[in-house]
């Protein structure tokens, strides 16, 4: 079966963790390429300033209060989201945490968080939407997870191994996606200035601004293809370095990141 990308006429658009950063760009995105766009996330305020920045778009907003680790929650708020705006058409499962930890000081709670939100997270609202778009036998669904997915990076052991799984887990529905007629896309962004990367103690390659992420994110929507990936030059430079051997690539990451420097 060929799955067909989704357009407004088809239902609405529904982002999580569209509170800040790339969610609420994207969101803003759709709404102004006129998405009806319902926008979760666990702070409400957010969510209704985010709606009333767009009262001026095509599209329009509606704020949508989630947790993406309450799993019963998710599946009401499919259902709640649904009976009050029509088909799901489009999902786009962003939320998510960076928690860093490093190898002297492992911290546990890192991956317990990690794995919660950007994976569980993930599996909690992708079970209710593939059950309704697999009933219909269309749709079109993305998971943000990153391009620190493609191989363990410095400080990132908990955060790259929760985006490694995002991928893989896309990658293996892709298979049953494609036969029951819905889009399943991945999206692997570089560094991005969101309130996520604006901790970051350390160098940001091609860093991006989140309202160009948004835009990439979008027109990676319409046109369809499994990944959406950007800023180019950074994830052509990483897909490059999963193909090195690890004689290669940890002399070079450590030196490219100044790891070997490091205390
Ligand atoms: N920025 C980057 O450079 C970059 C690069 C690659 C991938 N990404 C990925 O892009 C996604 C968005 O990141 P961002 O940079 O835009 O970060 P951000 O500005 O911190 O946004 C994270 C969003 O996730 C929501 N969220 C977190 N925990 C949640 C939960 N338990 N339930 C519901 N929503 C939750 C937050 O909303 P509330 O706090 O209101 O719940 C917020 O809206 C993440 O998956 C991140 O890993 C980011």
């Amino acid at each position: 079966m060929t799955a067909a990308r989704m357009a407004p006429s088809d239902g609405v658009a529904w982002i999580t963790g569209a509170s800040s950063g790339i969610g609420r760009a994207t969101a803003l995105e759709l709404a102004r390429r006129g998405w009806t766009v319902c926008a979760t996330a666990r702070r409400l305020e957010e969510l209704e300033a985010l709606s009333a920045a767009a009262s001026a778009l095509t599209g329009r907003i509606v704020a949508h209060v989630g947790d993406v680790t309450d799993a019963a929650g998710m599946e009401g708020l499919v259902d709640g989201i649904e009976r009050v705006h029509g088909p799901i058409a489009l999902a786009f499962f962003n939320a998510g945490v960076a928690p860093y930890t490093r190898a002297g000081a492992l911290d546990v709670d890192a991956f317990r968080i990690a794995m919660t939100v950007n994976v569980l997270g993930v599996a909690n609202g992708l079970a209710p939407v593939l059950a309704r778009m697999g009933e219909r036998g269309k749709g079109q669904v993305a998971v943000n997870a990153s391009v620190a997915g493609y191989r363990g990076l410095p400080k990132a052991a908990a955060y790259g191994a929760s985006k490694a799984a995002a991928i893989h887990l896309c990658e293996a529905l892709k298979f049953d996606c494609d036969n029951m007629g819905v889009v399943m896309q991945v999206v692997n962004p570089g560094f991005i200035d969101t309130p996520l990367t604006r901790k970051n103690d350390f160098p940001m390659p091609f860093l991006m601004s989140m309202d160009d992420a948004a835009r990439r994110v979008v027109d990676g929507f319409e046109r369809g293809g499994f990944e959406i990936t950007f800023p180019r030059r950074l994830a052509f430079i990483l897909k490059l370095m999963r193909a090195l051997p690890y004689a290669w690539y940890f002399p070079l990451v450590a030196r490219q990141t100044g790891w070997n420097k490091r205390g």
